[in-house]
């Protein structure tokens, strides 16, 4: 049973002072998403027989556009092979430390096939709405997976450097014309004596609009007060303190800054995705 005061506590987390009041009945499913934070500091333990199996299940029963299911995922355990991942996105040490990562592909090849056998023209597949498509099921897909992956106790952390050098990626996973590895997901047990916490958003009236798109009266004060809460957050983490508008403007600052992801037509090119 939900305790009835936990949501109220982590919406604290999540806003501070702007939380908003939750009136609705209290809820488990509603308490595991306001307490969502991602897991980087994993037990290099196993995982039980039928996690893949369950987490796929929970991702495969997220909505699908016109249930074309336009993406696949690849189940990645091997050491080598995630010692690698972690290299190629940026040595990111946690991959290569949770036993599983999942590998979410925006993948056109399967309705390619289709055509090919039914000997049909599908000239739909080489839109840019058709990839999109294919990106935002795949990214449905591997959020049921995350909150399928909470409920069982388990941790996980995007991992959208895998687009950093998307060819080696490629190479690794062996993925054919017309399917993209889009971001992967590593999936383990939370080291229990490296918790992370719940980080802190924007205020609700910074990305909430009625009816009409409005530019927030009080946006500046709004961020500056957010930079102010992550600072906060930062220094719990025995992290370094840096502006949260800071950190988004370095992260974007020109093409340098997004890491190998400023080519990423050129590699869909050379996928095969003619993104007209
Ligand atoms: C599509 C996507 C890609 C991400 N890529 C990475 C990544 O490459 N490395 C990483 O450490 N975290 C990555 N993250 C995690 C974000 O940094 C994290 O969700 C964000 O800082 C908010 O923190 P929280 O998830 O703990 O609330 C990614 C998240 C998303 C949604």
């Amino acid at each position: 049973m939900p305790h009835p005061a936990l949501a109220s506590y982590l919406l604290r987390a999540r806003y501070g002072a702007q939380a908003p009041a939750i009136t609705l009945a209290a809820s488990q499913v509603l308490d595991q998403l306001l307490g969502h934070r991602s897991v980087r500091h994993f037990l290099p333990d196993a995982l039980p027989a039928g996690t893949i199996e369950t987490l796929v299940a929970a991702a495969q029963s997220a909505p699908s556009s016109s249930n074309l299911q336009t993406w696949s995922v690849i189940a990645v355990q091997s050491q080598p092979s995630r010692d690698r991942l972690a290299e190629l996105t940026g040595n990111q040490a946690h991959i290569a430390r949770a036993p599983l990562f999942l590998a979410w592909l925006a993948d056109l090849s399967r309705i390619a096939r289709v055509a090919g056998r039914a000997q049909r023209s599908a000239d739909g597949l080489h839109y840019l709405d058709t990839f999109l498509m294919a990106v935002i099921d795949a990214a449905l897909a591997a959020q049921n997976a995350v909150s399928a992956a909470a409920s069982l106790g388990l941790g996980t952390v995007y991992a959208g450097a895998l687009r950093n050098r998307p060819e080696e990626v490629a190479e690794l996973l062996g993925t054919p014309d017309g399917v993209f590895p889009v971001f992967g997901l590593a999936v383990g047990w939370p080291d229990p004596v490296r918790p992370a916490a719940v980080k802190p958003r924007l205020p609700q009236q910074a990305v909430l609009h009625h009816e009409r798109y409005q530019t927030p009266a009080a946006e500046a004060q709004d961020i500056a007060a957010y930079d102010a809460a992550m600072r906060g957050f930062q220094a719990g983490q025995q992290m370094p303190q840096q502006d949260w508008s800071a950190q988004a403007l370095d992260r974007l600052r020109d093409a340098p800054a997004l890491k190998g992801r400023a080519r990423l037509v050129e590699a869909l090119h050379a996928a095969g995705f003619s993104l007209r």
